[in-house]
């Protein structure tokens, strides 16, 4: 019995020095210590032993199983350490190589702006409603009372799709949409695209910004009009902001008004970028609903008044940023949004 073990041992310890891979050392393992193992056969014989020699033989196998054990062991972990060196030399990293990471792209200025209007509107109770840049005419005209020989539905100043469906010339729309949908009262703000044929230079654009407001309920009167905008610009470039309202025509509001404020390069002193009136000219217009405009959308305009004022976000952001030139705000010019 002792030779077999020994027999056994030298066998097994020299197929587990021969192993090149993990696999068949598992095999081994199975082949000698497993459960039908050839070592564990040879101990169940061991009933055939005398009393005196079972512990001594007991005691060898054990010893055996030991040092097959170990063996694995060792083997097991210089296969481990192998495979990592070849991974290792391999897997060469070149740190030479330059960093390639796709630079971001970065906030823009007049998100920026859209937001923090949208943040001051928010803050005096109002709520933020998208509208879609594809209208229909009764929305963009229509129903803003907006005559039908009115110049801006001419093909020369506004780009159709069909004789039905424009490009939206304003944000106004969106307070048509708002009065049918929630109908009064109501306080709204809406900000987004808005086209118009015009040609391009440093003040125009085919597509600019603008953000529309309206306010529906019973009592609203101009003295809430003036107040909700004065607050609203006072907030937006300081306190020491004036307003000046001055009468002027929109279809959808009467009376209407344009609203200049304090230059802000030279806080209403007289410089060059005001032509020295110290006002900056026509931040935005407004006035009270047109009472055809509330019932075009279901309103009692006999219980009901309202105001709307709509702005051009463009400008708003270059006077806040004194820039000179909208196409900086569409050129995409990462050296140029970087700097807000
Ligand atoms: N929609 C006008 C425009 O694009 C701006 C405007 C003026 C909007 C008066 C209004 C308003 O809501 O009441 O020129």
């Amino acid at each position: 019995m002792r030779e077999k073990l020994q027999e056994l041992r030298e066998l097994a310890i020299n197929s587990i020095n021969n192993v090149i891979e993990l696999t068949e050392l598992e095999n081994l393992r199975v082949k000698y210590l497993g459960k039908k193992g050839e070592l564990t056969q040879v101990l169940k014989g061991m009933g055939k032993l005398s009393e005196e020699e079972r512990p001594v033989i007991g005691q060898v196998a054990n010893e055996i199983r030991v040092e097959i054990e170990e063996a694995m062991n060792k083997v097991k972990e210089n296969l481990k350490n192998k495979t990592l060196t070849e991974k290792l030399t391999k897997e060469k990293i070149d740190i030479t190589v330059t960093n390639r990471v796709k630079k971001l792209g970065h906030r823009h200025p007049l998100l920026a702006t859209i937001e923090e209007l949208e943040d001051l509107f928010i803050s005096m109770g109002f709520k933020v409603l998208p509208g879609p840049e594809i209208e229909n005419v009764k929305n963009n005209f229509d129903d803003l009372n907006s005559p039908d020989n009115h110049p801006s539905r001419d093909l020369s100043d506004t780009f159709y799709i069909t004789e039905d469906i424009l490009l939206r010339t304003h944000t106004s729309p969106v307070q048509i949409r708002a009065m049918k949908e929630y109908g009064a009262p109501l306080r709204m703000v809406s900000a987004g695209r808005t086209f118009r044929f015009d040609d391009v230079d440093d003040t125009h654009s085919p597509m600019f910004h603008q953000i529309e407001g309206l306010v529906v309920d019973e009592k609203i009167s101009m003295a809430n009009l003036k107040y909700t905008l004065d607050v609203f610009i006072k907030e937006l470039f300081g306190k020491d902001m004036k307003t000046r309202y001055r009468p002027h025509h929109f279809p959808f509001t009467e009376p209407s008004a344009e609203v200049d404020v304090t230059c802000l390069s030279c806080r209403g002193e007289g410089c060059p970028v005001c032509n020295y009136t110290g006002w900056s000219m026509e931040l935005l217009g407004c006035g009270m609903v047109h009472p055809q405009v509330l019932e075009n959308c279901g309103i009692d305009s006999e219980k009901y008044t309202g105001f709307a004022f709509g702005m051009g976000v463009d400008r708003i952001t270059m006077v806040k940023y004194g820039l000179k030139d909208i196409r900086l705000l569409f050129d995409n010019d990462n050296r140029f949004l970087e700097q807000f």
